[in-house]
C-alpha cells in the first residue's frame, strides 16, 4: 500500500494506471475509519482493478460553529485498518496541499444542498461537492463509492457528477450498523454511555416509519413524521433536528406516500448531531388513506 501526500504525485499514479487500461475505485473518507468505510472499500477493492482511498479531513464543509478541529482524526489507527484489506493506494494531503494560499473556487450545488441537513449545516453541501470534485480530478477514478448514511451527501455528489461531466460511476452502498441498528459513524465516537444507548433511537424511529408505510399501508406523511417525533421525544437526551420524507431522487417532501421515499432523520443526542435514513418502496398500489 502506497501512501502519497501530494496532487502532482497522485495525478501520475493515477495517469499510469489509466495509460495500462485498468480500472480505479475510489473511496473518499475523512479518515476515522469504521466497518462502514471498509465495506466501502471492500466493495472497490472487488470491482476494481486498483482501489484509491483518500483521507482528508475537509475544512471547507465544517461551519464556524461545527467540529473541525475535534473532528477525530486516527492516521496510524486508519494505515493499521486499511493494510488489512485490498487499497492500493492511500491518498492523504494536507491542507495546504488541498487549499494553498488564495485558493477561492468553490462548487455551487444549489437548493438541494440547502434543504436537510444543509439547512442548519449553511454551506456544508458546497464544501463536500468542492472537495469531490477536486479528489475526482486528482485521483481520475472509474468508480467511486459512497456510503447511503449519508443519503443527502449521495444525492448531491450524483447531481455534481452529472452536471459537470465526470465520467465516473457512483456507487451508493448500504448502511452498516451496530448490533442494536445504530448506524456506523465516525461521530458516533463522541457519545458517553448513556447517550450511546438513547443514540439507537434514530434507528427505532426509522423502524417505526418504514413499518407505517410499508406493512401497515399509510401514506399520510404528516401522520408518520408525528409518530416519528414523538418516539424520539420519548428519548431521555434527544433534540430533533428534522424527520423528513422526500422524494429519493431531489429531495422533495413528500406529504401523500405514492412512490418509494426516503425517510430521513438529524437528532441531537446530547452535544452530537446524527443522521440516519431508511429507503421505503412502501406497497403502493394498496396503499390506503387511514391513520390507525
Ligand atoms: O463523507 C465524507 O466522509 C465526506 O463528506 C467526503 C465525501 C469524504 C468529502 O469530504
Amino acid at each position: 500500500m502506497q501512501i502519497i501526500r501530494t496532487i502532482k504525485d497522485m495525478q501520475a499514479l493515477s495517469r499510469n494506471i489509466r495509460d495500462e487500461h485498468k480500472t480505479i475505485g475510489f473511496v473518499p473518507t475523512m479518515g476515522a475509519l469504521h466497518e462502514g468505510h471498509m465495506s466501502l472499500m471492500k466493495r472497490s477493492g472487488d470491482e476494481n482493478d486498483f482501489s484509491i482511498v483518500s483521507i482528508f479531513v475537509n475544512p471547507v464543509q465544517f461551519g464556524p460553529n461545527e467540529d473541525f478541529r475535534q473532528y477525530p482524526r486516527d492516521i496510524e489507527g486508519d494505515l493499521n485498518k486499511l493494510s488489512s484489506i485490498k487499497v492500493d493506494i492511500v491518498f492523504f494531503p494536507d491542507d495546504k496541499e488541498m487549499y494553498p494560499d488564495g485558493f477561492s473556487t468553490s462548487v455551487n450545488i444549489g437548493s438541494v444542498g440547502e434543504i436537510l441537513c444543509g439547512a442548519s449545516r449553511h454551506g456544508h453541501f458546497n464544501g463536500v461537492a468542492t472537495v469531490v470534485a477536486k479528489l475526482c480530478n486528482i485521483v481520475m477514478p472509474h468508480n467511486a463509492y459512497f456510503g447511503q448514511k449519508d443519503f443527502q451527501q449521495t444525492v448531491v455528489i450524483k447531481k455534481l457528477i452529472k452536471e459537470l461531466n465526470f465520467d465516473i460511476d457512483v456507487i451508493v452502498c448500504p448502511t452498516v450498523r451496530e448490533h442494536d441498528g445504530l448506524a456506523m459513524s465516525s461521530r458516533n465516537i463522541y457519545l458517553n454511555h448513556e447517550e450511546r444507548k438513547a443514540a439507537t433511537v434514530l434507528y427505532r424511529a426509522l423502524k417505526l416509519g418504514e413499518d407505517l408505510i410499508s406493512s401497515k399501508g399509510l401514506v399520510d406523511a404528516l401522520y408518520i413524521k408525528n409518530e416519528m417525533k414523538n418516539l424520539i421525544n420519548s428519548g431521555p437526551v434527544s433534540n430533533i433536528d428534522y424527520v423528513e420524507i422526500v422524494t429519493t431522487e431531489h429531495l422533495e417532501k413528500v406529504e401523500k406516500i405514492k412512490s418509494p421515499v426516503a425517510i430521513c432523520i438529524a437528532v441531537r443526542i446530547g452535544k452530537t448531531r446524527l443522521i440516519d435514513n431508511i429507503i421505503t418502496t412502501g406497497i403502493f398500489p394498496f396503499a390506503t388513506d387511514y391513520q390507525t
